[in-house]
């Protein structure tokens, strides 16, 4: 006869595919990112997602918990041992109203299956390359601007990102100064590389040094004559698009405008939208 120990301790509830929150840092009541642990066995290329998420609450009927999953694009890059995320906080949204109270050493749900368009497989070669972000759809460019590769493929490297006040370009700006006076930052991409990027933030409901969606300054000329160059062509310019659904909408036509064509992975051309991303 088997005897089978019996104790009062209760299981510890796992989490399926449980990392563990390393550090959160909260920009504005509606912006924070946060850092976690990396499978070990996670290879992604910088501008992908990943499913993230919490359990939800109990199904009433059954008492069943299924995990709340969404897609999140990794906002680290490919060589980190950490990964990034940066995320809106919404009061009534089902995820983000949970998440934002995270704190370091909880654990989240991470599918660890990365995909994405936003990647430089998907683009042809080229000299300009345009990061169009809105709110947290700056996410993959803070993976794509720390990643090597960015710089080897291009001369110019030309990140905009319209946000509705200042404070919400606290994190963009931030990561651009961190990554241009990281020592380690020099050794990996290179000094005169890390020169390459042009920081071009822009705001629509608070004043600023520059305002207006990035849309309007593209298509009335303000853009170009503010960075002195002619224009976008399909002969030298590369763009990548992130942002809400109606942002990457109105981005495609003035793109498309300019006679860029959209690329995919197995397809790749002049510009790529990340269509599971929701600002
Ligand atoms: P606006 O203030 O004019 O709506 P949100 O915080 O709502 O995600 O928006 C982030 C930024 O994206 C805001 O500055 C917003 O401008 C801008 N935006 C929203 N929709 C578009 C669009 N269709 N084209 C360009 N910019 C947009």
């Amino acid at each position: 006869q088997t005897i089978v120990p019996q104790t009062d301790a209760k299981p510890v509830p796992t989490l399926p595919d449980a990392q563990t929150v390393t550090s959160v840092k909260h920009w504005t009541d509606r912006l924070f990112s946060f850092r976690v642990s990396r499978p070990a066995s996670l290879r992604f290329r910088s501008g992908e997602f990943v499913m993230i998420g919490l359990m939800g609450d109990p199904d009433p009927k059954t008492g069943k918990q299924r995990p709340l999953l969404r897609a999140y694009s990794i906002a680290s890059p490919s060589w980190d041992e950490e990964l990034e995320f940066y995320s809106i906080k919404v009061q009534d949204g089902p995820l983000t109203s949970k998440l934002q109270h995270i704190q370091p050493g909880d654990q989240i749900i991470l599918r660890p299956k990365p995909v994405g368009t936003l990647v430089h497989d998907a683009l042809l070669p080229g000299k300009r390359l345009w990061l169009f972000a809105t709110g947290t759809g700056f996410a993959p460019f803070a993976s794509l601007l720390r990643e090597p590769e960015t710089y080897e493929n291009f001369d110019q490297v030309i990140v905009t990102h319209t946000v509705r006040d200042l404070a919400e370009l606290d994190y963009s700006r931030s990561l651009i100064e961190d990554i241009q006076n990281d020592e380690m930052m020099h050794e990996l991409i290179g000094k005169e590389n890390l020169a390459k990027i042009v920081y071009y933030p822009t705001t629509t409901r608070e004043q600023s040094p520059k305002m207006g969606r990035i849309t309007t300054l593209l298509e009335d000329g303000t853009v170009f004559a503010d960075l002195g160059i002619d224009g976008i062509n399909a002969e030298t310019d590369r763009g990548m698009v992130c942002g809400s659904l109606a942002f990457n909408k109105d981005i495609k036509e003035v793109l498309e405008g300019f006679g860029l064509e959209e690329g995919a992975n197995s397809d790749p051309k002049h510009y790529v939208v990340e269509k599971a991303f929701v600002g």
